[in-house]
């Protein structure tokens, strides 16, 4: 796993097919392959990075938005991420309504693989 090795891309060609709440992870559920990896990325790229950034390491100090790459963030674990991006937390927004259980469980997984 290369994961800190992004492909680059533009942005566009990153946005298509990631629209607002249709994204299609229906098919292809082997995840922990390399197309899911970067399955899982793309997803990030489109609903997080933009408070996050690519690599999780973004702070956006008015937002209190702060590193998420961390061990105190990821050793949170996977029940309790997923939770804070079901819901929102402070300034972050809910993602219940707009990504799936199995969407937001892939953010996660890609959160926790972050270094
Ligand atoms: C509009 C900006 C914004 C977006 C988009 C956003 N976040 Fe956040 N995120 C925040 C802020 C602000 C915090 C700090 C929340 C707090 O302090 O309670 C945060 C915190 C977090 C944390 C840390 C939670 C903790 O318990 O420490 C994780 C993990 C996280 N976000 C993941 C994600 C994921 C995954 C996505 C995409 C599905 C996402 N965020 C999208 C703003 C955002």
């Amino acid at each position: 796993m290369h994961d800190s090795a992004f492909p680059v891309r533009s942005t566009a060609e990153m946005s298509l097919g990631f629209n607002e709440g249709t994204v299609c992870d229906r098919n292809g559920r082997g995840d922990g392959d390399a197309a899911a990896g970067s399955r899982r990325g793309a997803l990030f790229k489109a609903k997080c990075a933009g408070c996050h950034g690519a690599d999780g390491t973004k702070s956006i100090a008015a937002m209190g938005v702060k590193p998420i790459n961390t061990e105190a963030v990821k050793s949170k674990g996977a029940d309790a991420l997923a939770g804070t991006v079901t819901n929102g937390s402070g300034k972050m927004p809910a993602f219940k309504g707009k990504l799936g259980a199995d969407e937001i469980a892939a953010v996660v997984q890609y959160v926790l693989s972050l270094k």
